[in-house]
């Protein structure tokens, strides 16, 4: 089967993940985001780029600023937008997945927007469509279980790239729960295709992926040796919820040795900038004084999230 994140022309078809998304394919997304940053700005933010496009909003897991960011996207392109509320559909009554998705083609659905708590869920639906003769539908991952999140990884290339223009300088640092992340996934892949030299996660052992380094990157247990002369520090959250038995000794503990304070970001090069996807837990990955702080950048991530968001969907289904 041919890669189904293409189409038969080599055409971006899906945003699946962005494991193998060639370089260029990353910039172009990156390059055609920048002026729709500036849409934002004006009066009237609207552009008619998916006029006459239905999308669908598939959350079967929560989330705010993800689903909010692709409504606001999506309008902004003038498509019709609907969110389906998953805990009271018909999934919760029993149907399938592709039953659901096969419902929704049925009312001349352009793109599903897709998040879901099983690794591989947008991938089947993209497989399903293929398979079905329906080429002309879009699939955008949102975030499936651990596996990947790619427009919250081209959001943070984009920040980035905002911040400190050329990748190929950069040392940066990957904190946290790389174990349950799909963000640090999409993370490692998109810095490790940019370019980026000097790639490091720090997190306990225990929440750290087996065969790790296979991904590129150098581990630390320690933040005051990861965190020396980084330009970039990516955070991540503790997420409790994925975690069967005890990984780590308590949230307290976690924030003494884990938690990026002022005082371990003195460590980092006085210029760097702290990155977090959200939602943040204020006082055990972060503390607030770094959270809300001059190098803090988390705000401008969620903005540059809804120009992001609106090149993959013109990339995928614009005129
Ligand atoms: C992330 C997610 O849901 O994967 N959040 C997000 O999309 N902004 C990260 C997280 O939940 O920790």
């Amino acid at each position: 089967m041919r890669n189904p994140q293409l189409n038969r022309h080599g055409e971006l078809q899906h945003l699946l993940t962005l494991d193998g998304l060639p370089r260029e394919v990353i910039n172009s997304i990156l390059d055609h985001a920048a002026p729709f940053t500036e849409v934002a700005e004006r009066e009237v933010k609207k552009l008619p780029l998916l006029r006459g496009k239905s999308i669908f909003n598939l959350f079967f897991e929560n989330s705010t600023r993800t689903r909010t960011t692709f409504e606001i996207a999506a309008k902004r392109l003038t498509a019709d937008v609907v969110n389906l509320n998953v805990s009271t559909s018909s999934t919760a009554k029993g149907e399938s997945l592709l039953d659901t998705i096969d419902n929704l083609c049925a009312m001349n659905a352009d793109m599903f927007v897709v998040r879901h708590s099983a690794s591989g869920a947008p991938v089947l639906i993209a497989q399903h469509l293929q398979a079905t003769g329906r080429d002309h539908i879009h699939v955008v991952n949102a975030g499936d279980g651990r596996h990947a999140h790619p427009t919250q990884g081209l959001l943070d290339m984009y920040t980035i790239r905002h911040y400190k223009h050329d990748f190929s300088q950069l040392s940066i640092a990957i904190v946290g729960d790389v174990l349950h992340s799909r963000v640090a996934r999409s993370q490692i892949a998109a810095l490790n295709t940019l370019g980026v030299p000097d790639l490091r996660v720090i997190a306990p052992k225990t929440l750290l992926p087996t065969a790790i380094e296979s991904m590129g990157v150098r581990t630390f247990s320690d933040m005051r040796e990861g965190l020396r002369n980084v330009d970039v520090v990516m955070m991540l959250r503790l997420q409790n919820e994925r975690m069967a038995g005890a990984l780590l000794p308590s949230p307290q503990e976690y924030y003494k040795v884990w938690g990026l304070t002022p005082e371990k970001l003195l460590l980092a090069k006085p210029d760097a900038i702290v990155m977090h996807p959200g939602p943040m837990n204020r006082g055990i990955e972060i503390d607030s004084s770094v959270a809300d702080g001059a190098q803090a950048v988390i705000l401008p991530q969620v903005t540059f999230g809804i120009a992001v968001r609106m090149a993959v969907m013109c990339m995928l289904a614009g005129q």
